[in-house]
């Protein structure tokens, strides 16, 4: 089955095309907003950004694929969690697209296409999962024919955490990837408030720290290793304590901060000390269009389909309120 996706939830416009036929990603395109410098994502000019760039990602994901739509078997898209306008953007094209070409159109979870492309490319079948991106942080298990979030930031996200320091010190967004270069060359370990409560955290007292060392003339590098450091002990911490706790035997890493070569060493040393397999959603731990049609080819394969009249978006879905029922 042969499924284009279309995810457009906060900075990124993507169209992935994906066989379910042993799970090969066609291509995958993406159109990225980027912020002023000093600025966040502001949603209607990322919504602006994705009307604009749409029509060229949607041909070039198509063209990439060496697919025509007389090969395309349905059209997936981000339905929520997300920005509101940015959802909205993606969902038109969706609809329009699926409309035009008369293909099936179903609406997928952001957060269980995260998970399930790093599963599917993995050959996982239960892995305790680390989802990790800018809104969300979250440990979660699959039980019960749900993914249910066994702990999770009570706050921010790691990576809005990581944005927002970025944001304070003159790097531009996404910080994540910038700070983690500038944290290879950190060496001096600066304390910072560890807040872990059971399962869950909480990282709003690090950016604040964090930001004080800053003010205080610390290097800009000590001070991105110390909240690598802290931020992922944090999130190992209630990975572990899952993994223990459940007995799992895969660990997956996904979102957009799985792309951290430390926190992927940090999670793989967790679950390798439990005896666990440990995989990484790779390439695919950024938002792309290609995950959401991986789960529109397991959605349809279960006979769903998201009638238009049904296919609103949801900014603020959860990743289990969503059955799992493939
Ligand atoms: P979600 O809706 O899943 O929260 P998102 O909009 O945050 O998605 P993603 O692409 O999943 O989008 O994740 C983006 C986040 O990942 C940003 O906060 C960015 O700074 C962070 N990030 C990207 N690369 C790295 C890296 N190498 N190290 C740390 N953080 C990273
Ligand atoms: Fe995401």
């Amino acid at each position: 089955m042969i499924v284009v996706g279309v995810e457009g939830t906060a900075h990124t416009f993507g169209v992935g095309v994906v066989d379910s036929v042993g799970w090969r990603i066609l291509s995958d395109v993406r159109s990225t907003y980027t912020p002023a410098v000093g600025s966040g994502i502001l949603p209607r000019d990322a919504a602006q950004f994705m009307g604009e760039n749409a029509g060229e990602t949607i041909r070039k994901a198509l063209v990439d694929a060496n697919v025509g739509w007389s090969d395309v078997d349905a059209v997936a898209f981000s339905q929520g969690p997300g920005l509101g306008p940015c959802l909205r953007t993606a969902a038109t094209s969706a609809r329009a697209l699926a409309l035009y070409h008369k293909k099936p159109l179903v609406g997928v979870n952001h957060c269980i296409a995260h998970i399930e492309v790093g599963r599917v490319l993995a050959g996982f079948k239960k892995p305790l999962v680390l989802y990790v991106s800018g809104g969300n942080s979250q440990v979660i298990e699959f039980n019960g024919g749900r993914y249910r979030v066994f702990g999770e930031t009570q706050d921010i996200g790691v990576g809005n955490m990581l944005d927002k320091f970025g944001r304070e010190v003159g790097i531009q967004h996404p910080a994540g990837p910038k700070i983690e270069v500038l944290a290879r060359d950190g060496g001096k370990y600066l304390p910072l408030p560890y807040v872990v409560k059971g399962t869950d955290l909480s990282f709003s007292g690090i950016l604040t720290a964090a930001l004080k060392y800053h003010k205080e003339g610390e290097r800009l590098e000590d001070v991105c290793f110390s909240l690598q450091e802290t931020a992922f002990a944090m999130l190992c911490e209630v990975t572990e304590r899952a993994l223990a706790h459940l007995n799992a035997k895969e660990v997956l890493l996904t979102g957009g901060v799985g792309y951290n070569k430390r926190l992927a060493e940090m999670v793989s040393l967790v679950a390798s000390e439990h005896g666990a397999k440990f995989a990484n959603a790779g390439k695919y731990n950024g938002d792309n269009g290609a995950m959401i049609a991986v789960v529109g080819a397991l959605m349809r394969r279960a006979g769903l389909e998201t009638p238009i009249d049904e296919s609103q978006v949801y900014p603020n879905q959860r990743t289990d309120d969503v059955e799992i029922v493939w």
